[in-house]
């Protein structure tokens, strides 16, 4: 079997890439093997350099070492000599962020000096608050070139006031175009598809509106808690942390209008209008269309004000969220009376996110027992798309109707590896594409809608409801659809 090797003439770009953060959590888990992957794909120009910043004090020495022992294990180990040129690339500078030492700026310039000629990417995976003052320690020490980018992590912001302020801040060195705001979500394989799905096949359009579909559920679902991120997760909740960005940009690719071209702004153009058209929740009405809970022990699973951190729970921790769900609706003649039902949460029994399309049921049936088809759009466990249909059951009694999933999946239809999104992501990022990425007006059009539903939760004398631990969410979840007779997809399989 041969191996893909780095080509030499990929034709990729050469780049710096700078990560701010270059030793964190993100950097090792996602950055860097997607990096490897890239690299092994000939997606890596020979001479692009990764240059991780931190206060660690590392050599690249050191940080060659640290990777190769805390990544080497992420990676397919079948290719050694690949492996070694990967950690030649990588680089680190220690820089004293937001303190007065300035070496460490200094030594990052000498190291970019003479390179005005490469493209050059600032990915800052750090807490937004570090994005400003991050820019313009930047451009403070000359660093930012024309060709230069800079990428930045989720969350933008804790509400539409500070995510304006961060646009202005980064704005106010990068223009628009040179800023790429990460959803990993958008870099999924299934959320890719679902574009070439609705626009590359003429049979789903006719039907993809009110005439057709009864409802749309979209779920992202984790078995995981919280353990050691409270201090992140109690200002945060599952509504910023999940809602605000993957489950709406998921609803705006779901329900965009069919763009004129394949090109960075006629797809962002699309979703924008979808994020203005969504009816504002606020007021009393928040009760009535938003669920939270917060999970509680259960199964040997500690709740949430139990799960270890390093300070004890305090009025934020037993206020915050780690379910909600959405009874969401878009105001245009597309999607009129077609309710959106979103819905995520830690500590649920499966881990699974997905698009259901729930079709409305046959004009006029003549079979009795049979229930409405219902695409599936699986974005995890096992990317891939799923049609329910209706069959008729074998055997050469009476008409029994049974539903049958046409069932695609990616991996084993294309028998390739699907590609981790910050894969994909990073590719972009590196070729200068945005498509992928969020637009200011989308951000703070995210932030807009969800801003009525945050305050009202937070001046609200209610607490969250209790879940136990590994269920699916609270009984409110289950009555917000219950109410219109619907039901969440898994609780009818
Ligand atoms: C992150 C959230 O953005 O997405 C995490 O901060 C969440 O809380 C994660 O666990 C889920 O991502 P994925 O790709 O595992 O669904």
């Amino acid at each position: 079997m041969s191996l893909p090797t780095t080509s030499p003439d990929s034709g990729a770009q050469t780049a710096d890439l700078v990560v701010f953060g270059g030793t964190g959590d993100l950097s090792m888990r996602k950055l860097l093997p997607a990096l490897y992957h890239s690299d092994r794909d000939g997606r890596l120009s020979p001479e692009t350099r990764v240059i991780a910043l931190s206060r660690g004090g590392l050599t690249d020495a050191d940080f060659r070492g640290k990777v190769d022992a805390e990544v080497r294990d992420r990676v397919p180990a079948d290719d050694p000599a690949g492996w070694r040129r990967f950690l030649e690339r990588l680089h680190h500078v220690s820089v004293d962020v937001g303190g007065a030492d300035r070496n460490g700026w200094q030594a990052l310039a000498e190291l970019l000096a003479g390179h005005d000629d490469r493209d050059r990417v600032f990915y800052l995976a750090s807490p937004p608050r570090t994005f400003g003052p991050f820019c313009r320690e930047l451009e403070q020490a000359g660093l930012v070139t024309p060709r230069s980018r800079v990428v930045l992590e989720k969350p933008l912001g804790h509400d539409l006031l500070s995510a304006q302020r961060i646009n202005d801040e980064v704005g106010a060195i990068f223009d628009e175009r040179q800023i790429f705001r990460i959803d990993h979500y958008l870099g999924k394989e299934t959320v890719q598809n679902l574009l070439v799905l609705r626009f590359a096949n003429a049979f789903l359009e006719p039907i993809w509106n009110s005439l057709w579909i009864d409802h749309v559920q979209i779920t992202a679902a984790e078995t995981v808690g919280t353990p050691g991120r409270r201090g992140y997760y109690d200002h945060a909740g599952a509504l910023r942390d999940m809602v605000q960005n993957h489950l709406l940009q998921l609803l705006t690719l779901t329900a965009m209008e069919p763009p004129a071209r394949n090109d960075r702004e006629a797809i962002r153009d699309e979703k924008v209008k979808v994020l203005q058209a969504l009816r504002p929740i606020s007021g009393t009405e928040v009760d009535r269309f938003t669920v939270r809970g917060q999970y509680v022990e259960a199964a040997d699973m500690p709740g949430y004000l139990d799960e270890p951190a390093s300070t004890p729970p305090t009025e934020a921790s037993r206020r915050v969220e780690t379910f909600t769900a959405i009874r969401a609706e878009i105001r245009n003649w597309r999607w009129a009376g077609v309710p959106f039902y979103l819905r995520t949460g830690k500590r649920m029994p499966y881990r699974r996110s997905e698009i259901v399309v729930q079709f409305k049921d046959v004009p006029h049936s003549i079979y009795p027992g049979g229930t409405p088809n219902r695409l599936v759009l699986r974005l995890q466990p096992e990317e891939g798309i799923e049609l329910h249909i209706m069959a008729k059951a074998p055997g050469a009694g009476e008409v029994a109707l049974k539903p049958v999933p046409m069932s695609l999946s990616f991996g084993k239809t294309f028998r390739a590896r699907v590609p981790e999104a910050y894969e994909r992501l990073l590719t972009d990022v590196l070729a200068g594409n945005p498509t992928l990425f969020m637009r200011r007006d989308e951000v703070e059009a995210a932030w807009r809608w969800i801003d009525p539903i945050l305050s009202t939760w937070e001046t609200s004398a209610d607490l969250p409801e209790p879940y136990p631990a590994g269920t699916t969410g609270p009984t409110g979840a289950h009555e917000l659809l219950g109410r219109s007779g619907r039901a969440w997809h898994e609780e009818e399989l």
